[in-house]
Parts: C-alpha cells; structure tokens; sequence
C-alpha cells in the first residue's frame, strides 16, 4: 500500500492513482463526524457550498433532519447547532440525517467524492479506520488533509502521522510513505504523541476556536486518540454511514 499525504484539496493532483482516500479534519469535522455517527446519527450528507445544502435539506421532512456547520469556526445562521463534537448528542441527532458544511473540511470531502472508497478519520477513530485499511490492504491511499482556507493546518498533519505509524507499526511490509508531506507528518507525529492536546492547543486555528469562545470540551474530545470505534465511509456521493 502506497500512502500519500496532501495538505489540502488543491494539493491533490489529477492523476493520483488512488481509489481510496482518507480525509481528515481533526478540528473539527471529521471528529464531530465520528461522534455523530456514534450517537446514532442515520446518515451525513456534506456540503462545500450552504446554498446547495438548502436546496437539499428542504427535501427532508424537518423532524428528521438537522442542519451543521459553521463558518470561521461560528455556527451558520438559521442552523441547528453549529460544528462542535460535543453538541452533536443522541437525543438530537439518533435517527436523523444531518446536513453539515463547513469552512474547510467539506471542501476536502467535495474534492475527492469521486474515489471509490472514502474514509473520514480525526484522531478519535484513527486506529478503527487504520484497522480497516490494513484489511483492505488497496494499492494506493490518499489522505487528505483539510487545512485552513488554503493553506496548512498542523492538526491535520498530526493525525496523517498518527495514522501512519499506526500502519508501520501493524508490522505489514507492504506499508509505505509515498511523499514527503507524509514522511514530514509521521515526524511531527512522534514529537507530539504523547501530548495530542497540546499540539492541537498550540495549532492556528486551534488558537482561533479558543478566540472565539471556550471550546475545552471540543478539545478534550478532539485530542482522545482511539477512543469511538466508528468508521465513516461514503455510502453514496456526498453522503457519509458508519459500518
Ligand atoms: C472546518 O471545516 O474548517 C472546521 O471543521 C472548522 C471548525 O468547525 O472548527
């Protein structure tokens, strides 16, 4: 297995030979995805763009849809709640299906719907997805990062390292870094590994959240390795299930 890492969406060449793709957003997206779905969540439907998410949403009878999202880390006006982990609880979200944007982590999802295989991973879930792409053992894998507007996002980068080494470590000869984007994660990865937390603390927009209000809660459970047994998977375009 040939393991890629990108940043971002736009890092992603055309021609990547990947049929499966791993993305991550580790604050927050990708971890309020895994805590939903554990909670009972049917189905998440994302959105690059909320226009879309409308039209999409008004299709579904309102008492078994929730809206999700934010932008710049605040939630989207006339929406259910905003992107936080810890607010994505069972007795609002058991059962219904969630339509969720976000500022950068559905963009990541939109570039690369087309793979044949998605997975969505945060640290929460890494060993549960890593577990998974061990058994599937596919050629090539993508792991896409979502980054900030554009441009690189430490968190991300830790949890791409976290995710490969738990790969090299399952002892497979048959694992192997692929770029330099990955070899740069699994180093930051073994500085911080003992002290998640204090990356994602010491991480932009980690400093951003904390701006903008008191998110220690989304930070414990965002920095909880291994800790929800969930595997996110595209079940149908733009539409994420858990096995
Ligand atoms: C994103 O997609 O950019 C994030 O999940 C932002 C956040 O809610 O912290």
């Amino acid at each position: 297995m040939e393991v890629f890492y990108f940043h971002v969406a736009a890092d992603v060449p055309n021609d990547q030979p990947s049929s499966t793709a791993v993305v991550i957003d580790v604050l927050r997206a990708t971890t309020t995805i895994a805590c939903a779905l554990k909670n009972g969540a049917a189905a998440i439907q994302t959105f690059a763009d909320v226009e879309q998410l409308w039209q999409e949403a008004s299709n579904w009878p309102e008492s078994s849809r929730i809206l999700i999202g934010e932008r710049g880390g605040k939630r989207i006006d006339g929406f259910d709640l905003g992107n936080s982990p810890n607010d994505v609880q069972p007795d609002l979200v058991k059962g219904k299906r969630i339509f969720m944007s976000t500022t950068n982590g559905t963009r990541s999802l939109e570039r690369v719907k087309d793979f044949e295989t998605l997975y969505t991973l945060a640290l929460v879930n890494r060993s549960f997805v890593a577990d998974r792409l061990l058994a599937d053992m596919p050629k090539s894998v993508c792991i896409l990062g979502s980054g900030w507007e554009g441009s690189y996002s430490l968190e991300d980068s830790l949890a791409a390292g976290a995710l490969v080494s738990y790969l090299l470590e399952s002892g497979s000869r048959d694992v192997h870094i692929a770029n330099d984007e990955l070899q740069a994660a699994l180093a930051l990865w073994s500085i911080w590994r003992e002290n998640p937390l204090g990356c994602l603390m010491e991480s932009t927009h980690g400093k951003r959240l904390q701006r903008i209000g008191n998110h220690h809660e989304d930070f414990a459970c965002c920095s909880n390795l291994d800790s929800i047994n969930v595997i996110p998977f595209q079940s149908e375009p733009g539409v994420l299930s858990s096995t």
